[in-house]
């Protein structure tokens, strides 16, 4: 039964409840703990609490006296939840401190040897040796959009309408955009750098490259590097000096390499390189097609349609292009069985490439 009151003394109690709440806060507030904080919000917000006793007096009121009365007890509510959120976090941050300041820290302890250190991508390794090798050449590093127009793509690279690696067993189209796809290759930054550079030009840029492809050699998503060099009197004796001298300086100077002509629509002649397989040091193998050698890119001198595409007169300049697959370069350097295993992101794979790995060492 509760007592009958009038809004004189509903008011009253509510600041006797507000007084009985704030000394309490106070003492809690000296050491916060949690559990206090949890028993401090039964006793005032709980279902048998002081605040709840108010609303209960309410009854009693005449209608005219209810709302004053409401808004009242809710103010008095919602400072008091406010503050025991307060109060909550307060004791979370004090715990958090407590514990910080207790646990003894030795900095002098040597750090643990057998710790893992973590360990870079073989492809991350690849690419950094390749830049290492063009940058020591004079080549300048360049990047260009994963995502672009068919124009960058194929179309300025004298790709005909109807190449078939515009369909889409090859291409990657965007969604309703016709004319936009996931790069096939990184020739596209060629027309990229031809239009944002005047000759002499002599850049190189890796990057990732999208097919819908896959088998032991080949993935959707894989990497290229490519080179392009162009200025007055560039011959195919320069091409094939620097090709030799990077392959060599990334396997060796004992490996054996190979160029066939092959056709490519932005090049003229055009070929292919292909490294000895040095799985089977060229016996032949399943890795190779029992070929002995392996395909890692292609190559070629500028045809004069690419220089037209780009605004550059072709009377006056010459110049050579190449695109690799550092996946298969990796794959080759690094003795893997599967090109896949690049991409699956299996840490016992991952761990044999250990952060200091030095491709050339
Ligand atoms: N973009 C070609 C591909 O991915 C490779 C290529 C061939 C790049 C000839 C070149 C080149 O720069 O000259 O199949």
């Amino acid at each position: 039964m509760t007592d009958q009151v009038n809004l004189k003394v509903l008011l009253e109690k509510a600041n006797d409840v507000m007084t009985a709440f704030e000394e309490k806060k106070k003492a809690v507030e000296a050491s916060p703990e949690l559990k206090i904080i949890d028993e401090l919000r039964v006793e005032f917000l709980g279902r048998k609490g002081h605040i709840t006793g108010l609303m209960e007096h309410m009854k009693g009121l005449s209608k005219e006296e209810r709302p004053e009365a409401g808004k009242s007890i809710n103010v008095l509510r919602k400072s008091v939840e406010q503050t025991i959120e307060t109060l909550k976090n307060k004791a979370e941050n004090w715990q958090l401190e407590k514990h910080l300041s207790e646990r003894n820290l030795d900095i002098s302890l040597p750090a643990d040897s057998s710790a893992r250190k973590g360990s870079l991508h073989p492809v991350t390794l690849m690419r950094s040796a390749l830049l290492e090798e063009f940058r020591a050449l004079g080549f300048k590093v360049y990047d260009g959009p994963e995502v672009d127009l068919d124009q960058y793509n194929f179309s300025a690279l004298n790709f005909k309408d109807d190449h078939p690696a515009r369909d889409m067993q090859d291409t990657f189209f965007i969604k309703d955009r016709k004319s936009t796809v996931l790069r096939t290759h990184t020739s596209n930054i060629q027309i990229h750098a031809m239009l944002n550079e005047k000759p002499p030009i002599k850049m190189v840029a890796p990057g990732r490259t999208y097919r819908c492809d896959s088998d032991l050699t080949h993935t959707p998503m894989f990497h290229q590097i490519e080179a392009v060099v162009v200025d007055k009197d560039i011959s195919m004796a320069d091409m094939k000096g620097i090709v030799d001298k990077f392959l060599k300086a990334i396997f060796g100077s004992d490996l054996e390499t190979r160029l066939r002509p092959s056709y490519f629509p932005f090049v003229e002649p055009g070929g292919e390189v292909d490294i000895q397989c040095t799985n089977c040091k060229g016996k032949g193998c399943r890795i190779c097609s029992d070929t002995g050698w392996i395909e890692i890119g292609g190559l070629g001198m500028i045809h004069p349609n690419v220089f037209e595409a780009v605004d550059l007169d072709s009377e006056s300049y010459t110049g050579f292009a190449f695109g690799f697959g550092i996946d298969r370069i990796a794959m080759m350097k690094y003795g893997l069985k599967d090109l896949r295993q690049l991409f699956e992101g299996d840490e016992a794979f991952l761990n044999q490439f250990p952060v200091q790995t030095n491709v050339n060492k």
